[in-house]
């Protein structure tokens, strides 16, 4: 990785592993974006920035999808990233002040750009970032109202971390993951057509109807060949990604936190905001290359701790709903460490008068009925059965009904005046403001002081309806500040507690990006644990995140939650193997021998473990939408794991190999469990037999090179 500086200091290459990102400024300091591809020398660069700007025309935009931040107001009609109204005048006009380049060996190497408007008193930076080994290009903005002798505001309406530039091509497709509750993170593809594209959130938080993500393709790339182009947004709260194809057939993507320009945050004297970081990254190996690019980045850069494994889960909720205590659980402890569990979770129902939806959030103190000596004797007990202790919350809801509200019913988000919207009985605390933040992170605090926790499944059940914050003189901002907020508090319980972990939850999948997993270990996919249904949402999930982080458990049959679809146990285990395993059935339910095969099951997971979580993945045959064969790969030195499912064998047809990718062609691997030995080249050629058959089927195959 490395920042060159070229064309008289005003021509910046950016070069990862495989890729380049080339920026220049002109002489009227207008910031043009020259290339984002495959890897070029400065002269190159530097050739394409002596082309000169199309002549003006008075109907077009000569810089109109060339600019690397195209700001609100001059000759552009493109949607700015920016847009900043004073008392007197809307819109930035810029000059360029200086650069700086920093390099650290371990964080990479970042240039700055920083430009002033004089008139607004605004300095704006725009900061590029390369982490070490990647060709992820991180991008945000920051913008600073200088103290100027004035006490008038400035607004920043919208201010995004980055536009995205692509080269031209005929034609492009455009790559996103879409779902809503039970049914999150589904892949579709499409052709971009003339005019704007957008996804987004308006809720609050990520969201389950988009994961914060897209790729563009000329529509000719495949899952091991063609040019990709990729980003992804990290933020947890709303945002908007707008991908534009411009009269011209250029295209340009610009993103950042929320989702409407009707204002994001004031920005007094001395003020200052930050944009979350926008990252993105080109391959030229398909969208496979593109995702194991991300996961890699996600394990190394972002995700605290990528390098160590995650423990097998149990987790009684499905089974159990709001009905806890003590003595159930120790119980499903017993059974649970018998099988190989490593972790043991409570979920809802723990805490205050929580005897389900209506009542207790917010009295963050163990149920005295349920648990009458708080959680110690049974976190002691867990952890003497030698596996670690987790408990279930949700920091930021209050229901009506618990003794937080009654004390503070002014910490909620609200409209004076207006009805509350009570999704799921609850209101959302406002985490904007500091007393709220001080409370939840005392109460936090005592409660990890109080029992020897482990993991903490963060929950968040709603989205904002009611985004009021009376008393503030800006309350837009209570939509950046709340997430600003919640990142502030789970950091500084992390660095108080740091053997704690964090599962980021929301219904399921509702908070699934790479700002809340730069400072958490692992996230609830879905809610939806049907083990048919899963292989699309993982699927889609593994086109942005890693094995490692997508939390994927073994529930009960018929599947309980959804679709009442009944499945082996093989089928159940095989299909949740392909992410972090966990638990989620009533094991005082299960018979001698059903805990008997989950304990093999958990033991050949163990196995496979390190080379799941942390290994590279090869998509080999997605899961579609009929009863096809699908099948994964991961790829870790010499080991490699192959999980395969048949949904449904139709007219008899033999099932077809698997041709296998990322091994060594001229080496030799035995499979582990049978012994049997074939050459990469025939496993890769060929390809690998299976034996799966019927409906439903399901099969682990762990190869190692000889
Ligand atoms: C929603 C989560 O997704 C579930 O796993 C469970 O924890 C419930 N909330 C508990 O209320």
């Amino acid at each position: 990785m490395m920042i060159e500086t070229g064309g008289s200091g005003r021509l910046w290459l950016l070069s990862g592993p495989g890729s380049s990102y080339a920026l220049h400024l002109t002489e009227r300091d207008e910031l043009l974006h020259l290339h984002w591809g495959r890897r070029i020398a400065l002269r190159d660069a530097e050739a394409l920035a002596a082309d000169p700007l199309p002549a003006e025309r008075p109907f077009e935009s000569v810089l109109d999808g060339h600019e690397e931040y195209p700001v609100e107001g001059g000759p552009r009609f493109v949607r700015p990233a920016l847009s900043v109204r004073s008392r007197q005048v809307r819109g930035t006009e810029w000059c360029f002040e200086e650069y700086e380049t920093a390099a650290d060996p371990a964080a990479g190497h970042e240039l700055r750009l920083h430009f002033h408007d004089s008139l607004h008193h605004l300095d704006l930076t725009l900061h590029y970032r390369m982490r070490p080994g990647c060709d992820v290009v991180e991008r945000w903005t920051t913008a600073t109202h200088v103290p100027n002798g004035h006490r008038d505001p400035l607004e920043l309406l919208r201010a995004d971390a980055a536009t995205w530039t692509l080269p031209h091509r005929d034609g492009w497709r455009m790559s996103q993951l879409h779902g809503r509750w039970g049914a999150e993170s589904r892949l579709v593809h499409g052709p971009l057509t003339p005019g704007e594209r957008l996804i987004g959130s308006r809720r609050g938080h990520t969201g389950h109807q988009h994961l914060p993500w897209f790729a563009l393709d000329a529509g000719d790339a495949g899952e091991e060949h063609g040019e990709v182009w990729t980003g992804a947004l990290a933020w947890s709260g709303s945002w908007r990604i707008a991908v534009a194809a411009l009269p011209d057939g250029r295209v340009q993507a610009t993103g950042g936190a929320g989702h409407d320009d009707a204002g994001l945050v004031r920005l007094d004297p001395g003020d200052s905001y930050t944009s979350p970081v926008f990252a993105a990254l080109w391959t030229g190996g398909g969208f496979g290359a593109a995702s194991r690019a991300w996961h890699a980045y996600q394990l190394a850069h972002v995700v605290p701790g990528g390098q160590r494994l995650r423990p097998v889960l149990y987790n009684s909720r499905e089974a159990t709903g709001f009905d806890v205590g003590e003595r159930q659980q120790r119980e499903l402890a017993r059974r649970a460490a018998a099988m190989g569990v490593e972790l043991f979770v409570v979920d809802d129902g723990w805490f205050g008068d929580r005897a389900g939806e209506r009542s207790g959030l917010g009295d963050w103190t163990p149920n005295q009925d349920r648990f009458p000596g708080g959680l110690k004797p049974l976190a002691d007990e867990v952890h003497a059965l030698g596996m670690q202790f987790g408990i279930w919350v949700e920091p930021e809801m209050v229901n009506p009904d618990s003794d937080l509200y009654r004390a503070h019913p002014d910490w909620v988000q609200h409209h004076p005046g207006r009805r509350s919207t009570e999704y799921r009985h609850q209101l959302v605390l406002n985490l904007a403001r500091t007393d709220v933040r001080e409370h939840l992170a005392e109460r936090l605090d005592a409660l990890l002081h109080s029992a020897p926790v482990d993991y903490l499944k963060w929950d968040f059940n709603r989205c904002f309806t009611d985004p009021g914050w009376p008393g503030e003189r800006y309350p837009e901002r209570l939509w950046t500040a709340h997430v600003e907020g919640l990142y502030e508090l789970i950091d500084r319980l992390r660095a108080a507690h740091p053997g704690v972990a964090v599962e980021s939850c929301s219904g399921g999948g509702g908070r699934v990006d790479l700002g809340i997993l730069a400072r958490t270990d692992q996230v609830w996919t879905s809610d939806n644990t049907d083990p048919l249904d899963r292989l699309r949402i993982q699927h889609g999930f593994s086109q942005l995140h890693p094995a490692r982080v997508m939390a994927a458990w073994v529930t009960d049959s018929p599947s309980p939650m959804l679709n009442h679809r009944r499945s082996s146990l093989r089928f159940r285990f095989v299909s949740a193997m392909a992410g972090v395993l966990g638990i989620g059935v009533d094991l005082l339910d299960w018979s001698a021998e059903e805990r008997a095969e989950a304990a093999s099951w958990v033991a050949l997971y163990k196995t496979v473990r390190p080379v799941v979580q942390h290994g590279d993945l090869y998509r080999l045959r997605p899961p579609g939408e009929g009863g096809d064969l699908s099948a994964v790969q991961y790829v870790l030195g010499a080991d490699t794991v192959v999980l395969a499912w048949l949904p449904a064998q139709a007219f008899g047809a033999p099932v077809p190999p698997l041709r296998l990718r990322g091994l060594d062609r001229d080496a030799s691997y035995r499979d582990v469990t049978t012994g049997v030995v074939q050459r990469g080249a025939v496993l890769a050629e060929r390809g690998l037999r299976t034996t799966l058959a019927g409906d439903l089927d399901a099969a682990v195959f762990h190869l190692r090179r000889l």
